[in-house]
């Protein structure tokens, strides 16, 4: 069965398109049939693949598709894709300003929705928001899994510190923090980061 993981907040910045390039690009080179499928209109994924392959070389119809796509037909796509199973699972870019609608029609057709969220202030409330927002969609789609994942945390911070900060939010809190690394900043669609292998790990534990 294909399943979908959307990446979703109320704001930009906090890690979707980041998160969402290295989680396509780990699950692929683990070996699972991968496409990301980006929704802002910037199309910096689709942007960053050209540029890669014309700096590598690499032949792009051996990599894992990158596919533009929009709040309004998002859903209908993802519903076609899943209905051919062709792929293990669809990563979902998703743009901070997509509309209560739009998040809600994504919701429907997705198993899991990860909203990343550093620790300051802002990011927790705009995560808060966000998880509620997600709620109309939960009432419908039982089986959906809200998952926060820690993003731009400092090494020394313990997780205990995390789950204190993020004891309010209704979902599950993922056992991981992704660092504030310059590592992360220099992402890629054809090599993965090592270090993204245990993120990944605990997304599909929880899926
Ligand atoms: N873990 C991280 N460490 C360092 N910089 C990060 C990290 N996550 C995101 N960033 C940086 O923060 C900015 C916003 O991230 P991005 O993934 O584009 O957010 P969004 O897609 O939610 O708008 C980018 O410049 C990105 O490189
Ligand atoms: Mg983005």
């Amino acid at each position: 069965m294909t399943k979908v993981i959307a990446f979703i907040s109320r704001k930009g910045g906090t890690g979707k398109t980041t998160n969402a390039i290295n989680l396509a690009t780990m699950l692929n080179n683990l070996g699972h049939k991968v496409a990301l499928i980006e929704t802002d209109t910037n199309y910096t994924i689709s942007t960053l693949r050209k540029m890669e392959v014309y700096k590598s070389g690499a032949k792009e119809n051996s990599l894992f598709d990158i596919i533009g796509s929009n709040d309004e037909q998002i859903a209908e796509e993802l519903t076609q894709m899943k209905a051919e199973g062709k792929l293990d699972y669809i990563i979902v870019d998703s743009a901070g300003k997509t509309t209560d609608e739009g998040i809600k029609k994504l919701c429907l057709v997705s198993e899991a929705v990860i909203v990343p969220t550093s620790l300051t202030q802002n990011d927790l409330l705009v995560t808060y928001q966000t998880i509620k927002d997600l709620s109309p969609a939960r009432d419908i789609n039982g089986a959906l899994k809200i998952m926060v994942l820690p993003n731009r945390i400092h090494s020394l911070t313990k997780h205990k510190t995390i789950e204190e900060a993020m004891s309010n939010l209704d979902a599950e809190i993922l056992d991981v923090a992704v660092p504030q690394k310059n590592l992360f900043v220099n992402f890629s669609t054809i090599m993965a980061e090592k270090e993204y292998l245990d993120t990944a790990k605990a997304i599909l534990k929880h899926l």
